[in-house]
């Protein structure tokens, strides 16, 4: 069956005349009505597991910009929070987790097929959306790739190289390819129950990419992600999927072919134009402008983002950011970015 959706049809092969959009983190920050109803859920993981206002903070990007897609809000730190870590926040810092170093850290993680109990909440949120949202909007689930998950659980935080994971994947090998078994058997198992509730599309996060290289990167990086999409794509043939290995620099190219996904997400490091031949040859692409222009805005925004529209018009395209909208974003640049995308030259 052809899709009718935009964004369904750009993860199909399909040229469109004006590329689909959305936006990474659309329900954050930024927004005086995320901000309020986050309050009033109490905090970040309060609001995560109430399903009503999860999915009132899912929409209100849509009511506000009309996007083509909403993504599911939720954390992919949630996954782990599932398997037994303590996770919990601290504002102005970010995310802090009981640390796996040791075989017995690894033996008090719960076994995948536990998960759902403490995710239930997330799929009654993708199911409030697959039934509120608007006709022509697709929804978007997702989870953190293995590695970036993987980062987060050994350091107990988020760290600018990925030092204690690099660390741990070479003095204790064994441990870090089980707890990397163990999140990717998790995450097959979290996306399915996503797709089962009502998730149309389903990404995968591997924001931590960047620092793997070499045969690093096809073992952590590469294998994870093709082990979860061949996995889903067994059960759930139509439902697309998105990979997101930023930072990965030339190994965007091939990215899609080996792992099976559907589309790569760009980060807003790489050239759109080496991209249009190096990537979107093998089908959709996403992305990328660099999210500093929410916050500028002006004739420059107007002008990357028509060039990268143009660099990407000659194949599927889905318009986004490189990365997340920072919570300095100016509301007001979110609309000239999506009238500047929606109006052709
Ligand atoms: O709108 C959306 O994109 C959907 C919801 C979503 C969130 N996090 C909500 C969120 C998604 C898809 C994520 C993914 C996520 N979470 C990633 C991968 C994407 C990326 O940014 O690279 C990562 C690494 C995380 C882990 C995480 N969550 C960190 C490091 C932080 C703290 C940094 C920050 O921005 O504060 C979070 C918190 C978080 N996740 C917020 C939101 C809206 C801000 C929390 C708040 O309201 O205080």
């Amino acid at each position: 069956m052809t899709p009718t959706k935009k964004i369904m049809r750009s993860l199909a092969g399909e040229k469109m005349p004006v590329p689909p959009i959305w936006m990474m983190r659309q329900a954050g920050r930024y927004l005086p009505e995320y901000r309020a109803t986050r309050a009033q859920a109490g905090d970040f993981l309060s609001l995560c597991y109430n399903s009503d206002l999860a999915a009132e903070v899912t929409l209100q990007p849509i009511r506000r910009y009309g996007f083509d897609a909403a993504i599911l809000f939720a954390d992919i730190l949630l996954l782990p929070q599932a398997l037994g870590a303590d996770l919990w926040f601290v504002t102005g810092e970010g995310p802090r987790l009981s640390t796996i170093t040791t075989l017995d850290d690894m033996n008090s993680l719960k076994p995948a097929e536990d998960i759902h109990e403490i995710l239930s909440p997330i799929y009654d949120t993708v199911s409030i959306l697959s039934r509120e949202l608007p006709s022509d909007t697709t929804l978007i689930g997702f989870a953190g790739a293995p590695w970036t998950v993987a980062t987060y659980m050994i350091a107990g935080r988020g760290t600018p190289n990925q030092g204690p994971a690099h660390a741990l994947k070479v003095e204790a090998p064994e441990l870090f390819d089980a707890l990397i078994d163990r999140i990717t058997e998790a995450t097959i198992l979290y996306l399915g129950r996503q797709i089962e509730a009502g998730a149309e599309v389903v990404k995968l996060f591997d924001s931590w990419a960047g620092s793997l290289k070499g045969d690093d990167f096809d073992r952590y990086s590469l294998e994870p992600c093709r082990r979860v999409i061949s996995a889903l794509k067994a059960r759930f043939p139509d439902t697309p999927i998105i990979a997101f290995p930023r930072e990965a620099g030339p190994r965007y190219e091939g990215f899609a072919k080996a792992t099976g996904a559907d589309c790569v997400a760009l980060d807003n490091s790489v050239d759109s134009a080496w991209a249009a031949q190096h990537v979107q040859s093998d089908g959709c692409v996403q992305g990328n402008l660099a999210p500093w222009h929410m916050v500028t805005g002006g004739d420059a925004l107007v002008a990357e983002t028509r060039a990268i529209c143009k660099a990407f018009s000659g194949g599927p395209h889905i318009f986004n950011l490189g990365h997340g909208i920072t919570p300095d974003a100016d509301p007001a640049n979110v609309e000239l970015m999506i009238e500047t995308v929606r109006t052709p030259v």
